[in-house]
């Protein structure tokens, strides 16, 4: 075999790597700012102050989510290859997603002390929202065949939010 024939594939694979990165590195901040909040309130000494920095993480997690479907929206439709990443970066989230919900879940207690919870549940509602947009245009860009597989995969993330929001509801 002549190493041409080896080198056009793997000049391929990189730029189909280096294509998909853009849908990929936006679930890795979202993941990242994710977890962040999760620890916040994992932290949580249960005082106003210490709501701080949980509300601006909150306002963060709601700002990535949107980056991150404006990056899908931008972004050309996934070959498989690419598609792949972005399903492993997906399932990452799914991850810390139910573990941050779970923490959220727990604290509640601690948020309803404080009458926080109502505004918990406004955040929970529109980071809801914003995370299905973010799947809804990642789904879009999978190929064809794979969309149902790939809506399957990010269901649990709808799931959890629902579950802290009715968690959360009076
Ligand atoms: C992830 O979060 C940490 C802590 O806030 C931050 O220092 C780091 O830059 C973040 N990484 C990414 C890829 O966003
Ligand atoms: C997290 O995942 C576990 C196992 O699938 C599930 O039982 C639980 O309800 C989930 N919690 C949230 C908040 O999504």
């Amino acid at each position: 075999m002549k190493l041409s024939a080896i080198l056009v594939p793997l000049t391929f694979l990189r730029i189909a790597v280096a294509e998909g990165t853009a849908i990929v590195g936006a679930l890795k901040e979202v993941h990242n700012v994710t977890t962040n909040l999760g620890n916040s309130v994992a932290n949580w000494d249960g005082s106003m102050l210490g709501m701080v920095p949980i509300l601006t993480e909150n306002t963060f997690l709601l700002v990535s989510v949107i980056k991150g479907t404006k990056t899908a929206e931008k972004s050309e439709p996934l070959n498989l290859g690419q598609a792949i990443e972005v399903a492993n970066a997906a399932s990452t989230l799914v991850k810390s997603v139910n573990s941050t919900l779970s923490i959220i879940i727990n604290a509640k207690p601690k948020f309803d002390k404080l009458s926080m919870s109502p505004v918990t549940l406004a955040n929970l509602g529109l980071q809801k929202n914003a995370a299905d947009e973010m799947s809804t245009a990642i789904i879009s860009k999978v190929p064809a065949d794979y969309q149902g597989f790939a809506r399957s995969l990010v269901t649990p993330i709808t799931n959890s939010f629902q579950l802290a929001i009715d968690t959360f509801h009076p």
